[in-house]
């Protein structure tokens, strides 16, 4: 059933000639970006209002952590997602990627694996490279309702003298599984066991889109594991603040927390104070948008699934978490479906960036009419034969 749309995400403004990496990919040309992960709509007023008070104050000098991000985001935990957290284990980075690569060279020495689902979000397959350090990856099963992780395969990697760390994403990204807490539990005895410390990308964990599915922290299960992890999230996917360059990672562990901080030294920047701002009205204010906005994302979910299941040779299976379709376009027999997407004007993310080629990723956070063009426009690029 069609939900009471509010007007916020009826329409949105052009984002050309404004430097936006997702429109300007085909900026010559009439193909519909549909890749990169942010929304297209505003964000909302509560956040808007809190960036014009601080732009307001007229001064930007150096910033850390204002007093009130870190109760804020520990607040938004609890809240959210029953974890308590202490205000202290946070620390703000201005990115979730820039925290990634931070993790590779604070958790891990040269050589070292660092293991990761696959198919997965293209910078956990690219990032450990220039670290030094080997990506080790473990093929997440495609299931008939869900993609999961494959257990002897991990212990098997795991085993090998190789891997240190393991990055977890967590609502996963792009098959939007989210975890549950039995699978988080093996997964906790399992990196116990090897010695190896889990970093949990929880970036899209406030986009979860079925209440019987809930996001349960990896750090916050009662197990030496979880006391040793870091997580990292961000309000940047849930209230579109990408550009804005604001994230935290949490970690418990005061050391790792110090070394955090040397490592990151002189190479990581600080965060800027509009993010700061955005982040802590997104996350004490935000919620009731996040609520409107996932009554969208479920009906964008079902119109996806609808129109894909009516294309010959395409699949894709209900996601539980994220704005992001993820299909499977092997049975069409089509050699290269990012070309042939792009050829009838749609623009995805390309399976293979995500080392799983054969499948295209489609953001569905969009305007609904906006998102009908993207499909009819994913009809004929894959016609019946
Ligand atoms: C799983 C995951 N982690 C991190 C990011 C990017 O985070 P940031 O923009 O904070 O670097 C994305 C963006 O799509 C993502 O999907």
């Amino acid at each position: 059933m069609k939900p009471h749309l509010h007007s916020a995400f009826a329409s949105c403004p052009d984002r050309r000639e404004t430097g936006s990496e997702k429109w300007d990919r085909w900026a010559d040309r009439d193909v519909l970006p549909v890749w990169v992960a942010d929304m297209d709509f505003r964000t909302p007023e509560v956040v808007l209002d809190a960036i014009r008070a601080r732009v307001d104050h007229g001064v930007f000098g150096y910033t850390h952590e204002p007093p009130g991000f870190r109760p804020a985001l520990a607040d938004h935990c609890a809240r959210r997602h029953g974890w308590q957290v202490d205000p202290d284990w946070i620390v703000a980075v201005p990115g979730v990627v820039t925290a990634l690569a931070l993790t590779a060279r604070l958790c891990a020495e040269p050589a070292d694996g660092i293991l990761t689902f696959t198919p997965v979000y293209p910078p956990f397959l690219t990032l450990p490279g220039p670290a030094g350090r080997a990506c080790v990856r473990v093929p997440l099963m495609r299931g008939s309702t869900a993609w999961s992780i494959d257990f002897d395969a991990l212990d098997e990697a795991a085993g090998t003298s190789l891997p240190k760390l393991l990055w977890l994403c967590h609502p996963h990204n792009p098959t939007g599984t989210v975890f549950s807490r039995t699978d988080l539990l093996q997964l906790a005895e399992l990196t116990d066991r090897h010695g190896i410390t889990v970093v949990s990308d929880e970036i899209w964990a406030d986009l979860v889109l079925d209440d019987d599915a809930g996001h349960v922290p990896f750090a916050s299960l009662d197990h030496p594991a979880a006391q040793r992890a870091i997580t990292l999230v961000a309000p940047s996917k849930t209230w579109n603040l990408a550009g804005l360059g604001c994230a935290a990672a949490i970690i418990r562990d005061e050391s790792l927390r110090r070394r955090w901080r040397s490592v990151g030294g002189g190479l990581v920047p600080m965060v800027n104070p509009l993010g700061y701002a955005a982040a802590e009205a997104a996350w004490r204010h935000g919620d009731a948008w996040r609520c409107e906005l996932l009554a969208l994302l479920r009906h964008h979910r079902g119109l996806v699934l609808e129109r894909v299941a009516l294309i010959p040779g395409l699949s894709c299976l209900p996601w539980q978490a994220t704005y992001l379709a993820w299909i499977d376009c092997r049975a069409t027999g089509c050699a290269d479906p990012q070309v042939a997407c792009e050829a009838a004007g749609l623009g995805p993310s390309d399976g293979r960036d995500f080392g799983l080629p054969g499948f295209i990723r489609l953001n569905t956070a969009c305007p609904t009419d906006r998102l009908l063009v993207a499909l009819d426009r994913l009809a004929q690029a894959f016609p019946a034969a």
